[in-house]
């Protein structure tokens, strides 16, 4: 019999590597979507299976994790062995404009999953492990470089500010009620798939189109806060890897370099062979009220425990992320032509 896992987020970038891992291991993989007007499915579009074949399986059900009775009825039908929650308004920057939502999504979307399952637990003594997705931003103004699982948080955000309610239940359900739970404390991590308003993917799309002619200027924020920036890949693989240990514990996932916005555009731009000085510019707009100004991982203990380490390093993940935008940039400014022959055409 293979292993059911439910995953929340699962149309987000990490939901979709995910979703990939847990099928190439044989998983039944169901994932929770939102109902939109417009598709969302764009990450995980390849992985779809026509239903008459046989082998693992992604299956899709609308929810959301605003809806408690929605999520135990999903919990109720598919009888996971595993639940990954990785849905969230993700966007720190944005949490400030939407703290109210953020923390309901965030903090309390956490908490929905983790009372719909210990409820199926104990009505069916079937033993659920869960993966709550925990973040390198809820270690926020720390004290102490870098940071590991005993650094004290700090939250800057009220992204943050939820992720440490939802961090705490999380432990508390492991405590109070001996369910499985694992917080993974993942910093920053990326890839081709990353949403195109975070900071990284802003940067290699642009430094794309800008060698294309198809962009003249990119805005930024703050370019001195430093990251600890891995490869979405590599991260997934710890959040299953928790999951398969006998106790339920806490891990930072991390690569243990950190490095500046100034520096990820260098690399980007020297991927197109570019100056990045010569089209940057700033706006305040995407300034944070509080910055979280430096965040490097110390993720001991995930390696020597999961053991978990990570492939890909900073250069290799930056041109990773150009050449694949390279190649959307042609095909957009394929389009444009195409676009451009109608207009006269027309
Ligand atoms: P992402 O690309 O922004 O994906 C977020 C996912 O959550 C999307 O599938 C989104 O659905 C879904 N979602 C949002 N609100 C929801 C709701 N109310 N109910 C159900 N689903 C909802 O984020 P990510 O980078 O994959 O990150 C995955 C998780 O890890 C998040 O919890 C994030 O906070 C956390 N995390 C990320 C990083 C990182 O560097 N990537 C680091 C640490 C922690 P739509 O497609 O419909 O919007
Ligand atoms: N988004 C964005 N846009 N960030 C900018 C910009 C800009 O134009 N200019 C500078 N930055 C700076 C931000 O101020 C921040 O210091 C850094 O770039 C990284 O910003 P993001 O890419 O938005 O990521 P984040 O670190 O705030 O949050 C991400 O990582 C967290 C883990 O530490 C998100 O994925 C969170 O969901 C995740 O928890």
């Amino acid at each position: 019999m293979s292993k059911v896992a439910l995953v929340t987020g699962i149309t987000g970038q990490d939901g979709s590597y995910l979703a990939e891992l847990l099928l190439a291991k044989g998983y039944q993989v169901h994932g929770v979507m939102r109902r939109s007007s417009t598709f969302t499915t764009d990450r995980i579009e390849h992985l779809y299976h026509d239903v008459h074949e046989p082998g693992p399986k992604l299956e899709l059900h609308y929810g959301d994790v605003l809806d408690p009775l929605g999520l135990r009825q999903i919990i109720s039908d598919i009888k996971p062995d595993e639940v990954y929650n990785l849905a969230a308004q993700s966007h720190v920057r944005t949490s400030f404009d939407t703290p109210v939502y953020t923390a309901e999504v965030v903090a309390i979307g956490a908490l929905n999953l983790l009372e719909a399952v210990r409820d199926f637990r104990d009505a069916t003594g079937r033993e659920v492990r869960v993966y709550q997705a925990g973040s390198s931003e809820m270690f926020g103004n720390a004290l102490e470089l870098p940071q590991n699982e005993k650094t004290p948080f700090r939250p800057r955000s009220p992204y943050a500010c939820a992720k440490v309610h939802a961090f705490w239940q999380a432990v508390n359900h492991r405590e109070a009620y001996d369910l499985h739970v694992c917080n993974g404390i993942l910093f920053n991590h990326e890839s081709p798939r990353r949403g195109e308003t975070f900071v990284t993917r802003k940067i290699t799309r642009a430094a794309a189109r800008i060698s294309l002619g198809l962009q003249s200027r990119l805005f930024l924020g703050n370019l001195e806060a430093k990251r600890d920036w891995g490869f979405a890949g590599d991260y997934v693989e710890a959040m299953w890897l928790m999951l398969q240990r006998g106790v339920a514990d806490d891990y930072v996932v991390a690569t243990g370099e950190s490095h500046s916005v100034e520096e990820f555009l260098d690399e980007a731009f020297a991927c197109v062979e570019l100056n990045w000085r010569d089209f940057v510019k700033t706006d305040a707009k995407y300034l944070r009220p509080t910055e979280v100004h430096e965040l490097r991982g110390d993720a001991g203990k995930a390696r020597a425990e999961l053991p978990w380490r990570p492939e890909v390093g900073f250069k290799k993940l930056v041109r990773m992320m150009v050449e694949s935008d390279l190649l959307a940039a042609k095909k957009e400014a394929a389009g444009v032509e195409v676009d451009k022959l109608e207009a006269i055409a027309g």
